[in-house]
């Protein structure tokens, strides 16, 4: 296998063959990245084109993944993938080469991955080389992953949140967990799209668009909503253009893209994964996990994630909380796991409000859990109900000193002007100049209302942000007092405390079952800094898929883990993208 380089260079040597590879025809831009059959530079190869056909007339299905040396990619899991390495069947190299494929395949519909790393054939290589060497790092080793355009990676890609004014800057370092991973033997392959500052500049804008990402698509149906600001996180994986992905989370970023998208999606306790080298939103809420097509993979990665940070004071507070052996792989479980557990239906305000198209699966997955062995007990909701929008998600819901945008539009000015000023070869060094540059160049960054399609809204949550100048006085304080306490003591904590009001008796909860299709649910998570993890259980008849989210107080993740697997074992359902509308092109999304 060669990569592009070397098909160029063996070009200029080859006067016995026809190195035009233009004049060869059409047939030759599927395989101009390499042959997979042999040694032999593809345009060299003896073309037939009546043994090629396109794919997409020999099935019904849209984009169909081809197999990948013969063996199929598609859905395949970590562990599979291991397998096939250490049998010889795969190499990295091999994945990472027809990921490029199912790129160049899906990519200009989906626009789930806004820039391929140049060096990602190289990095699997030296991985193959390691393995060949009997090195093996452990179940990452070799395996491709992206990272949202908000993780700073030190290479030959940009870190740009999606924002034309950051390209060129240079990062002064890998974020944490992209080291991390690295370190563990994962293969950087590229940046998502996402919406453009992980949805931190508007407030009515199109989900998953940016400026210098265009906007990410559903693979189940192109013209919805996808979810964000992780889309292309989600879409990549939904796509199977990816093994796994990372997203962020301020306030749904992770678990409603993966919700969208019909995939797992893991968010950490704030502080237990480091959030340093992450373009950021909020320090009190930002986390950084994993997206994937199963529980177990996402916690692969996870498990090469978390850990103390020095450059993120917030992961101290993990000191005591994480496993004395330090592993979470071990969590991971079947459908037996089941039997006995205790979960929780917060009923008022978040189960009574389910989209009532989503609520009828729900249920049966409810009563599957139950029939399961687990003891599902209806309303331990929530003590403080007032804090709860009825009207869907809303961070600016409630007195100033009291709302969770005051937080994070303080945190913000100031997180932003931290982050940025490790950041050099670029003159963008603060909230003022980002909000500057939207008006300069509006046209492509909609910094004014109603110039851009996908920013109707302009940039007023930039302007709200900016307003306020970061100033930390008593009414910033008193809304960080405010917002933790309603959504853990007052919120997820009082829930998962239950007590059955027939029998008297006080039973400490595995967890809260909730639709996690409904914002109102993973903002409660959010406020908190408390994990959630969600997994698909169905579509809507638009080809959507959605989901069922498990919550838990903090630094609970082996729960999640636990019987995030164990649902995952009971339900054994996977939804399959469909490419529904494909040539769907509206900004905004609907
Ligand atoms: C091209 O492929 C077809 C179908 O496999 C085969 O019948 C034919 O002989 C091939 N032509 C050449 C020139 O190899
Ligand atoms: C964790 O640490 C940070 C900074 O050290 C602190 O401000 C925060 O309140 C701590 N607790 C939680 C639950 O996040
Ligand atoms: C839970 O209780 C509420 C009201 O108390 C009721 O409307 C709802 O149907 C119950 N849900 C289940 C699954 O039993
Ligand atoms: C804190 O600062 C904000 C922004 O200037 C202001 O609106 C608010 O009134 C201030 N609060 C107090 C208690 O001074
Ligand atoms: C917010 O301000 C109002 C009005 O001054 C006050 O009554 C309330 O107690 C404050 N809330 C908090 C959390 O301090
Ligand atoms: C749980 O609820 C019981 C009964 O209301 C209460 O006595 C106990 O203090 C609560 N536990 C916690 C940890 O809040
Ligand atoms: C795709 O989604 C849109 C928006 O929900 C819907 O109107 C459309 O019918 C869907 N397409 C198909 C083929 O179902």
């Amino acid at each position: 296998m060669k990569i592009l380089s070397t098909i160029v260079a063996a070009g200029f040597i080859s006067s016995q063959v026809d190195a035009s590879p233009v004049s060869k025809g059409t047939q030759l831009w599927r395989r101009f990245i390499a042959s997979n059959v042999d040694d032999t530079p593809s345009y060299v190869q003896e073309l037939n084109s009546s043994t090629y056909v396109y794919p997409q007339v020999e099935t019904t299905e849209f984009f169909p993944m081809e197999t990948c040396n013969g063996i199929t990619l598609e859905d395949a899991t970590i562990d599979q993938l291991q397998d096939y390495f250490s049998q010889g069947k795969l190499t990295s190299e091999d994945v990472v080469r027809c990921y490029l494929d199912r790129h160049m395949q899906v990519n200009p519909y989906v626009n789930s991955i806004l820039q391929v790393n140049p060096d990602a054939v190289k990095i699997a290589r030296d991985m193959d080389l390691e393995r060949q060497a009997g090195i093996v790092r452990g179940p990452l080793h070799g395996i491709p992953f992206v990272v949202k355009d908000n993780y700073a990676t030190k290479d030959k890609m940009d870190t740009t949140c999606g924002s034309y004014a950051l390209l060129g800057s240079i990062v002064p370092r890998d974020a944490h967990v992209v080291k991390k991973l690295r370190d563990a033997g994962a293969v950087l392959f590229g940046h998502s799209t996402l919406s453009e500052w992980a949805d931190m500049r508007t407030n009515d804008y199109s989900e998953g668009y940016s400026a210098r990402g265009g906007q990410s698509r559903s693979p189940f149906n192109l013209t919805v909503n996808a979810g964000g600001s992780s889309t292309g996180s989600a879409g990549a994986v939904a796509a199977n253009m990816i093994m796994f992905a990372l997203g962020t989370e301020t306030d749904g970023s992770i678990i409603d893209p993966a919700m969208r998208n019909g995939i797992v999606g893991f968010k950490p306790t704030v502080g237990l994964t480091s959030r340093a080298g992450v373009i950021p939103e909020s320090e009190h809420q930002d986390s950084t996990g994993p997206m994937a097509r199963t529980v177990r993979d996402a916690v692969y990665a996870f498990q090469y994630m978390w850990g103390i940070d020095d450059r993120d004071v917030y992961t101290y507070n993990q000191t005591g909380k994480t496993p004395e052996d330090n592993d979470y792989l071990k969590y991971l479980t079947d459908k037996q796991a089941l039997k006995g557990a205790k979960f929780g239906l917060p009923w008022e305000k978040l189960w009574s409000l389910t989209n009532s198209a989503q609520l009828p699966r729900l249920l049966e997955v409810i009563e599957m859990i139950e029939a399961a062995g687990a003891t599902v007990y209806n309303n331990t909701n929530f003590a403080n109900l007032d804090v709860i929008s009825s009207q869907g998600w809303d961070w600016q819901m409630g007195n100033v000193n009291e709302s969770e945008f005051t937080v994070v539009k303080v945190d913000f000015y100031n997180n932003i002007k931290t982050y940025l000023s490790e950041v050099s070869n670029t003159n963008i060094k603060s909230l003022e100049d980002i909000v500057e540059y939207n008006y300069q160049y509006a046209g492509s960054e909609g910094g004014y209302p109603d110039v851009h399609p996908a920013f109707a809204s302009g940039q007023d949550a930039f302007l709200d942000s900016l307003a306020w100048g970061g100033v930390k006085n008593e009414t910033y304080w008193q809304a960080v007092e405010y917002v933790a306490r309603t959504s853990r003591d007052e919120g997820i904590d009082s829930a998962l405390n239950y007590t059955d009001p027939t029998t008297g008796e006080n039973i400490q909860l595995d967890g809260l079952l909730v639709p996690s299709g409904l914002s109102i649910t993973y903002q409660q998570a959010a406020k908190a800094g408390y994990p959630m993890i969600t997994l698909p259980v169905g579509v809507l008849g638009n080809g959507r898929p959605f989901g069922l989210g498990i919550m838990q107080s903090a630094w609970q993740e082996p729960q999640l883990i636990k019987y995030g697997s164990a649902i995952e074992d009971l339900l054994n359902y996977k939804a399959k993208p469909q490419f529904l509308d494909y040539l769907g092109k509206n900004i905004p999304v609907w």
